[in-house]
């Protein structure tokens, strides 16, 4: 049995660099194949044993809303039609969990988002997961079960870690500590968030997915405005390794940051090839275009 049952969702960010896709549509929704990328971020979490679901969303999010609520009007006209496929597809989206929503007043960063968890989190661990970000795992256990389970060897907070080029690390939060096991576990001793590629103790960056004891709440609510002129969530972070031990884990799998145009368009290509009906098709297009170049 995990303890953790509850995840926060930040999901309240502009989507700057999908404009324009994402002037009236939050970035969230938009589809990778036939599915929002917020619906494979729950997915994951539910997959993971997460049972309480926390979204932080903002202004033009309301699509979020609707999306994992019932729709009983398209119901009824999926029913009356005999679309049952359909149907059942979009029956089981309002049944991923309870998912309750939070409004962020002022996009103040990451770091002030999750403050907006505090109260629905009490004093429990919990999971935030970003909500532009997939994450697909080699093995097949989401990534967040993976992080639960360091969690419950270790009792501390621990973080998914992704390798990354080392002139890429000034857009990521940056991570310095030591491997301790060969299944990819670090003891962390540093955080530091978007450094100059000359100041990053190591190019393994923050992927998206964490696990927190509730301290952190305590050190949200004092860390200055950070990189960017935001709260930073990595701020908080090296706060709590004061206190606390940290694990960093190197997940084995890849990540996926949808918010992005290439990696938007690159993840949808690579979803529709996994996807069977599209296989084939998609393969011989993309082999006939590639041959064109
Ligand atoms: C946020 C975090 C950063 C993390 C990144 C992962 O940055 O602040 O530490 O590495 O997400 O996508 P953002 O992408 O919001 O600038």
């Amino acid at each position: 049995m995990s303890t953790i049952k509850k995840a926060i969702i930040p999901a309240a960010g502009f989507g700057t660099r999908l404009l324009p896709a994402t002037k009236s549509q939050p970035k969230e929704m938009i589809p990778i194949v036939d599915k929002p990328v917020i619906q494979y971020v729950i997915e994951e979490a539910v997959e993971s044993g997460i049972t309480d679901i926390l979204m932080i969303i903002g202004k033009g999010k309301r699509a979020i809303e609707e999306h994992f609520d019932r729709n009983f009007e398209l119901e009824y006209n999926l029913q009356q039609k005999g679309k049952i496929e359909e149907l059942k597809v979009i029956q089981e989206i309002s049944q991923l969990g309870n998912i309750h929503f939070v409004w962020q007043k002022e996009l103040n960063g990451l770091g002030d988002a999750i403050r907006y968890g505090r109260f629905h989190v009490g004093n429990e661990p919990f999971a935030v997961m970003l909500g532009d970000t997939i994450l697909e795992s080699e093995d097949g256990t989401p990534i967040t079960r993976q992080l639960m389970d360091h969690y419950e060897k270790y009792q501390s907070s621990v973080v998914a870690l992704e390798e990354v080029p080392q002139e890429l690390v000034s857009r990521y939060g940056v991570m310095g500590g030591r491997q301790i096991s060969d299944n990819g576990l670090y003891k962390v001793d540093q955080w530091i968030e978007k450094p100059h590629p000359s100041d990053a103790p190591s190019n393994l960056v923050i992927a998206g997915r964490y696990i927190f004891n509730p301290e952190i709440f305590n050190l949200l609510e004092i860390i200055p405005t950070g990189v960017n002129n935001e709260i930073q969530l990595t701020d908080a972070m090296r706060l709590l390794l004061k206190d606390q031990d940290m694990y960093g884990y190197h997940f084995k799998g890849q990540r996926f940051d949808v918010g992005n145009k290439l990696d938007f368009i690159k993840t949808n290509l690579l979803f529709g090839l996994k996807r069977p009906e599209y296989q084939s098709d998609l393969q011989a297009w993309i082999r006939e275009l590639a041959e064109s170049l």
